[in-house]
């Protein structure tokens, strides 16, 4: 698909393909390019698919915008005790392979611009979170929801703990007392002296 003198960006030309990054990344990253920019992508990906893709950026001399990487931080109102641990089992999940290996998961941020300073890049980054509060009650609802599925499936906590975390979290979430902050990170790095 070729979509070409957009309203919004008279200039811009935006070219589609279909790729498999983990198999085929360069393929990605051949031809003329300006910037390479990733989109909620980074937590999915293992540390040395990052570093693959790090190096290939900066053997190409390209600058990189990732947008909203998850970075573990998690902030729940109200408070309950068990979302600490419900939190460290969705981190575990997450880091289970999503086709590229092991995945970063909460890490996914910090080792992003850990990786491109390594490779030499100016790298700056600001919170880009995730607020979440009443008027958003069903995407709090499947986000709970697919926490408790996936705390069940690493089966750190029993059962029964986590139907209580759960049932406490639909019933704040009925009242309309309930929101959470979900850090996330953008992230800018370009090549010093380059561009
Ligand atoms: C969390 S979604 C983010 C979607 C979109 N970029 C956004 O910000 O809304 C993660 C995306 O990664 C894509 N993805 C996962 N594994 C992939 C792979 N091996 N190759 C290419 N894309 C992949 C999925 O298709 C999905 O669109």
């Amino acid at each position: 698909m070729l979509l070409a003198g957009n309203a919004s960006f008279p200039r811009a030309r935006v070219t589609t393909a279909l790729i498999d990054l983990a198999r085929d990344l360069e393929a990605a990253l051949d031809g003329s390019l300006d910037l390479v920019t990733t989109s909620a992508l980074l937590d999915l990906v293992s540390d040395s698919w990052l570093e693959r893709l790090a190096f290939d950026i900066a053997a190409r001399g390209l600058p990189f915008y990732a947008a909203l990487s998850y970075d573990g931080r998690v902030t729940f109102e109200p408070f309950d005790p068990l979302d600490a641990a419900i939190i460290a089992a969705v981190h575990n999940h997450q880091r289970r392979d999503k086709g590229f290996g092991p995945a970063l998961g909460p890490d996914a941020a910090k080792r992003t611009i850990a990786m491109f300073e390594a490779v030499g890049y100016l790298v700056i980054n600001a919170a880009a979170d995730w607020v979440l509060k009443s008027h958003d009650q069903d995407m709090l609802a499947a986000l709970f929801d697919g926490w408790a599925s996936a705390a069940r499936e690493v089966g750190q906590q029993s059962p029964p703990e986590i139907a209580t975390w759960f049932t406490h979290r639909r019933d704040a979430l009925s009242q309309e007392k309930s929101s959470i902050r979900l850090g996330h990170v953008d992230v800018f790095a370009a090549p010093i002296g380059r561009r």
